[in-house]
C-alpha cells in the first residue's frame, strides 16, 4: 500500500512546527519572512505565553505576528537574540544560502546578525550543491541599477529589476530588488564580501556571513536535522 507523499505546504508546516524546539522559553525570537516562516509563525502562537515576543524582519511578518498576539520588538531594543528562524531560497552543504525571494533579506540580515544562531526552516527542494540556479535577489538604491546591472552582466549574469503591478517593486526599506540569473556561486563568502561593497548595493541576497547554524529539511520521510556548526 502506497502512501500520499506530503505536499510541499506539509512539509513547510511540519518544519515550522519542528523549530519550535530552538525557542527558548522567556527569551525574544528572532523571525524571518515568508511562506515557510509563517506556518512557523502559527505554531509559534501556540506557546506565546512563553516567550517574550519577537523581533520581525519583515512588515508582513509583523502584521501576522501582532495578529496572532504576539508582541513585536524593534531591532533597536534587544542587542541580542538566541536565535533566528527563517527560510531560504537555497542552501547548500555547508549552511550558506541564497535568500530575499521575499524581497526582505536586508531586515533578514540585520536580524541574523544580531542572533546567536540562525534555524533554516525549508523543504527539500531548497537543498542545492551550489548556490546560484535561483536568480539572486540584490537589493538596490533605484540610482545605482543600471549600473549594478551592468556589473553582474561583466560576471555572466542576467539581472532584471523586479516589479510588481507593472512597476518597480518597493521594499518595506524603500528600495528596489534586483534578481541575478545565470550565477554560479562557488565561493559564497568571498561573493558575498566583494558584491556588498559595490556602491548602490544595499544589501546581497547571499547569505554567507550569516549562514544557517542548523537547517531542518521537511523531506517525505520526515523533518532531516542538518548541523552546519
Ligand atoms: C524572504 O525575503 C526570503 O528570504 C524567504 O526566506 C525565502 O524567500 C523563503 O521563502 P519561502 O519560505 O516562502 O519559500
Amino acid at each position: 500500500m502506497s502512501s500520499t507523499p506530503p505536499t510541499q505546504d506539509e512539509l513547510k508546516a511540519q518544519v515550522g512546527r519542528a523549530a519550535l524546539a530552538y525557542v527558548q522559553p522567556g527569551t525574544i525570537v528572532g523571525v524571518g519572512t515568508g511562506s515557510t516562516v509563517n506556518k512557523f509563525i502559527d505554531a509559534l502562537a501556540g506557546m506565546k505565553d512563553q516567550i517574550k515576543g519577537a523581533v520581525s524582519s519583515s512588515v508582513a511578518s509583523t502584521e501576522r505576528l501582532k495578529a496572532l498576539g504576539i508582541p513585536v520588538f524593534d531591532s533597536n531594543e534587544v542587542e541580542e537574540l538566541a536565535v533566528y528562524i527563517d527560510g531560504a531560497d537555497e542552501i547548500d552543504g555547508r549552511g550558506h544560502m541564497i535568500k530575499g525571494g521575499g524581497a526582505a533579506l536586508t531586515r533578514e540580515k540585520i536580524v541574523a546578525a544580531q542572533s546567536r544562531q540562525f534555524v533554516c526552516i525549508a523543504d527539500a527542494s531548497k537543498r542545492v550543491e551550489v548556490l546560484g540556479a535561483f536568480p539572486l535577489p540584490v537589493e538596490v538604491i533605484p540610482m545605482a541599477a543600471q549600473r549594478i546591472m551592468r556589473q553582474f552582466a561583466a560576471m555572466g549574469g542576467v539581472a532584471q529589476v523586479r516589479e510588481k503591478d507593472g512597476a518597480p517593486l518597493v521594499t518595506d526599506n524603500g528600495q528596489h530588488i534586483i534578481d541575478v540569473s545565470g550565477l554560479r556561486i562557488t565561493d559564497p563568502k568571498a561573493f558575498e564580501l566583494e558584491v556588498s561593497q559595490w556602491p548602490g548595493v544595499v544589501t546581497v541576497g547571499v547569505f554567507a556571513l550569516q549562514r544557517a547554524h542548523v537547517c531542518l529539511l521537511g523531506t517525505s520521510s520526515g523533518v532531516e536535522t542538518l548541523n552546519f556548526g
